[in-house]
């Protein structure tokens, strides 16, 4: 499993070139591309790059990696990250990491946002293997759950007793529905109509390309932009 996350990490990372700047996405399969990102940095690469989690922050400076934020430069050209499950439209959930708030600001700055994954994670239907993720203010939470869960899903807080508390200090549910997400995109809007919610898992029309890694090798596939 590892190895089929690292050679998919490794591959896209070939995507990257001297002087550009660089999203560093969060997640085991994202480590390794952050890892040969900061090969290419001790080889003289000039990179700069924006982190999405404390996590990857922390890894980055450890590989002695320029960092910068996102205000500071502006649009990147290329962020590397993982996801939870890939659909055949090449829509995505992600966050099990919980960090997907930053994720999605980052991805939504970026000209190529290449996602990295091993061959479990493509699914006919999002939502069926894992939850869908959604960050929420702790304010109220008891009541952003009651209106999501009209929504035809069962939203178990993320830690129960001790809830986990994202990089931005709020919450996160996980939302199952029983046969997967039917309509990805009219979950979303509906999801973003609830007060309290911050933001969800559900990253639609983001990606540019998924990096696959098969026991066999390596798949590249890349968004039909028409659709
Ligand atoms: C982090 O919040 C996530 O979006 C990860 O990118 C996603 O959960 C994939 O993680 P792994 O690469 O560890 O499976």
């Amino acid at each position: 499993m590892s190895d089929r996350k690292r050679m998919a990490a490794e591959r896209a990372v070939e995507l990257v070139e001297d002087g550009m700047k660089v999203g560093l996405g969060t997640g085991s399969t994202a480590y390794y591309a952050i890892e040969a990102i900061g090969r290419l940095v001790r080889n003289g690469y000039k990179i700069v790059a924006v982190p999405t989690s404390l996590a990857s922050e922390r890894q980055a400076r450890d590989l002695e990696i320029p960092l910068a934020t996102l205000e500071e430069v502006g649009t990147l050209d290329i962020t590397i990250d993982g996801a939870d499950e890939v659909d055949r439209d090449l829509d995505l959930i992600k966050g099990m990491g919980g960090a997907l708030l930053r994720e999605k600001i980052v991805a939504h700055s970026t000209l190529q946002e290449i996602i990295v994954v091993d061959d479990s994670k493509v699914v006919q239907t999002l939502g069926t293997k894992f939850p869908l993720p959604v960050e929420v203010v702790p304010f109220s939470h008891g009541r952003t759950r009651y209106y999501m869960e009209l929504l035809g899903c069962r939203a178990e807080l993320r830690g129960g007793s001790e809830p986990f508390i994202t990089d931005n200090g709020n919450l996160i549910y996980h939302l199952h529905f029983e046969s997967g997400i039917e309509d990805p995109y009219d979950l979303q809007r509906k999801l973003k109509d609830i007060p309290g919610v911050v933001e969800t898992g559900l990253f639609l029309k983001m990606a540019k390309k998924v990096v696959v890694a098969f026991d066999s090798g390596i798949r590249v596939m890349e968004r039909d932009v028409t659709k």
